[in-house]
């Protein structure tokens, strides 16, 4: 799936000349930045494996781009900063908060240190990158954030609590900068995809069925960016929102809960 020609013209014209995309190493972030790099943006990528995002850099050259890869763990202060510097001098005009993974189980048993690195990397490395990048936009009058929310940020999810609050705190947080920053020229998009298949569901310890490509993302969430603050890609994730728009918030964690027993294991 591809932006058209005039989709592509849109966001370079609104958001270029560089665009930051922070896990592009694989799944939405390899896809995003595929369409991005095809749209004719330059790119920063960023992933903790250096092999692997060194090898789509590789791939992506073959648009006549130029490309910066910066090698960095967002769970820890020195990869936030590592970014940031490597943007100095350029124009960068869109911020993808991308990298993110999810845990899994009964939050009594999980591991207090991972729930915390699950909180910097998917709230903390967020909030800084999104708090220097929107100073940036705000001074050059324009530029665009997206936000990798979830289905799950609407609810609590039992048996993927921890990851379903950082989510939560990504969607709220978006929504409000979409209002304060569009002032500034400035636009915000929160993309609330509902189960991809990617990299997540092994490090979630989730398994995941009637999950989408990775590749029907990028479409429906650039085509999005500057036009609205929220976009439900898919058919089954956008069905699954309005079907249960009505339905009282206790009883979609019970929801919740009965489709986490699917796709997670844990025991009472
Ligand atoms: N898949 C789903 O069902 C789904 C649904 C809704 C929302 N999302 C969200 O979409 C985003 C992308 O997930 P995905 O499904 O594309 O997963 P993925 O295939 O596992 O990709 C995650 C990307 O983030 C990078 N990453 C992970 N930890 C990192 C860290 N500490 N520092 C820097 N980079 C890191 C990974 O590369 P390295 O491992 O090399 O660092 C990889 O490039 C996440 O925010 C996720 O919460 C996913």
């Amino acid at each position: 799936m591809d932006l058209s020609n005039t989709e592509k013209q849109r966001i370079k014209t609104q958001f270029g000349e560089w665009a930051i995309v922070t896990g592009a190493s694989s799944g939405i972030g390899l896809e995003l930045a595929t369409q991005l790099a095809s749209a004719g943006f330059n790119l920063i990528l960023n992933a903790r494996n250096e092999e692997r995002l060194l090898k789509v850099a590789q791939q992506l050259q073959s648009h006549k781009i130029e490309i910066k890869s910066v090698v960095a763990d967002l769970s820890d202060k020195d990869g936030v900063e590592k970014i940031i510097q490597s943007t100095q001098g350029l124009k960068v005009g869109l911020l993808i908060n991308n990298a993110g993974y999810g845990t899994s189980g009964l939050f009594v048993d999980a591991s207090l240190d991972s729930e915390i690195n699950m909180l910097r990397v998917n709230c903390e490395a967020v909030l800084a990158l999104t708090h220097y990048f929107a100073q940036q936009f705000k001074e050059q009058g324009r530029g665009g954030i997206i936000f990798l929310s979830s289905l799950v940020a609407f609810q609590g999810v039992p048996y993927a609590a921890n990851y379903a609050a950082s989510k939560a705190y990504i969607q709220s947080f978006s929504e409000a900068l979409a209002v304060e920053l569009k002032a500034f020229g400035v636009d915000v998009l929160a993309a609330a995809p509902g189960p991809v298949q990617s990299g997540f569901g092994q490090r979630a310890n989730m398994k995941m069925d009637n999950a989408m490509a990775a590749d029907r993302l990028g479409v429906p969430i650039l085509r999005a960016l500057g036009k609205q603050s929220k976009v439900v890609p898919g058919l089954l994730s956008k069905v699954l929102t309005y079907a249960l728009r009505t339905v009282p918030r206790f009883i979609k964690v019970k929801i919740m809960e009965k489709v986490m027993s699917g796709f997670t294991q844990h025991q009472r």
